[in-house]
C-alpha cells in the first residue's frame, strides 16, 4: 500500500487529513459559485459538504482510482483554508493534481506552495513517472499555478466538457518525474 505520511509541511502551510472539525469552514468557500466556477458541480449545499468532508477525512488510497485530498492550513493560523487533491490516474505511475482555496486566501502563492508539496509526494513518495493538471481553459488562476510549478502546457482540448451550461476547452498541464528532479536541482 502507498505510503502517504500525514501532515506534510511546508514553508507556510500544513497539508493534513480532514476532519469532521472542518466542516463549517469547507462549506464557507464551496457554497460559493466562484468556487463552484471551474469545478465540476454547482456549489455545494452544507449536505453534500458534510458528505465531501466525511469522505476526505477517511480516504483510502490504496489503488488505481483512489484519490486523497488533503485540508491546507496555514502553519500560523489553524482552520481550512483549502484543499489540494492527488488523483490516482489507471496506468502505470500516473497522477492528476487539483487545489482549490477559499477566497480570503487566495493570492499568497498558498496554492502553488501545497501543490508543489503534492507533486514532491507523488514523485519523490509514491514514484509517479508522470503527474498532470486539468483545467478549464478560462481558469487563468489555475493555469498561472501550473506555470509557476514549472508544468508544461500539453493539450487543449476544444469543447471537451459540458457544464454550468456551457461547452468548456479543456487544457492539461502535466510534468515528468526528470523534469521534477531537474527543476527540484
Ligand atoms: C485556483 C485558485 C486556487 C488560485 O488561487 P491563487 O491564490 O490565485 O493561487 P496561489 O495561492 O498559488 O496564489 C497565487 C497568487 O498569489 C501571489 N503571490 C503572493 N505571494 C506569493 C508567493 N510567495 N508565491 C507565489 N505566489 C504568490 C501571486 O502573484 C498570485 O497572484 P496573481 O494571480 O495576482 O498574480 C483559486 O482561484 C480557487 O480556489 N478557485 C476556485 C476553485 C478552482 O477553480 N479550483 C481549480 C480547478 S482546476
Amino acid at each position: 500500500m502507498p505510503n502517504i505520511t500525514l501532515p506534510i509541511r511546508t514553508e507556510r502551510l500544513i497539508l493534513r487529513r480532514f476532519e469532521a472539525a472542518d466542516l463549517d469552514a469547507f462549506h464557507a468557500y464551496h457554497s460559493l459559485p466562484e468556487t463552484a466556477r471551474f469545478l465540476p458541480g454547482d456549489a455545494k449545499s452544507y449536505t453534500q459538504c458534510m458528505e465531501r468532508v466525511g469522505k476526505y477525512a477517511n480516504f483510502v488510497f490504496e489503488s488505481e482510482g483512489d484519490w486523497v485530498a488533503l485540508a491546507i492550513e496555514a502553519a500560523d493560523s489553524p482552520g481550512v483554508i483549502g484543499e489540494v487533491v492527488l488523483k490516482w490516474l489507471p496506468g502505470h505511475g500516473q497522477g492528476e493534481v487539483g487545489w482549490s482555496l477559499a477566497p480570503g486566501a487566495r493570492g499568497h502563492g498558498y496554492a502553488t506552495e501545497a501543490a508543489e508539496a503534492v507533486l514532491k509526494l507523488g514523485f519523490e513518495g509514491l514514484d509517479y513517472h508522470r503527474i498532470d493538471a486539468k483545467l478549464d481553459a478560462l481558469n487563468t488562476a489555475s493555469a498561472a499555478i501550473c506555470e509557476r510549478l514549472g508544468m508544461r502546457l500539453e493539450a487543449k482540448h476544444v469543447d471537451k466538457w459540458r457544464y454550468k451550461g456551457e461547452w468548456a476547452t479543456e487544457v492539461v498541464y502535466a510534468m515528468l518525474r526528470d523534469e521534477w528532479t531537474a527543476r527540484s536541482r
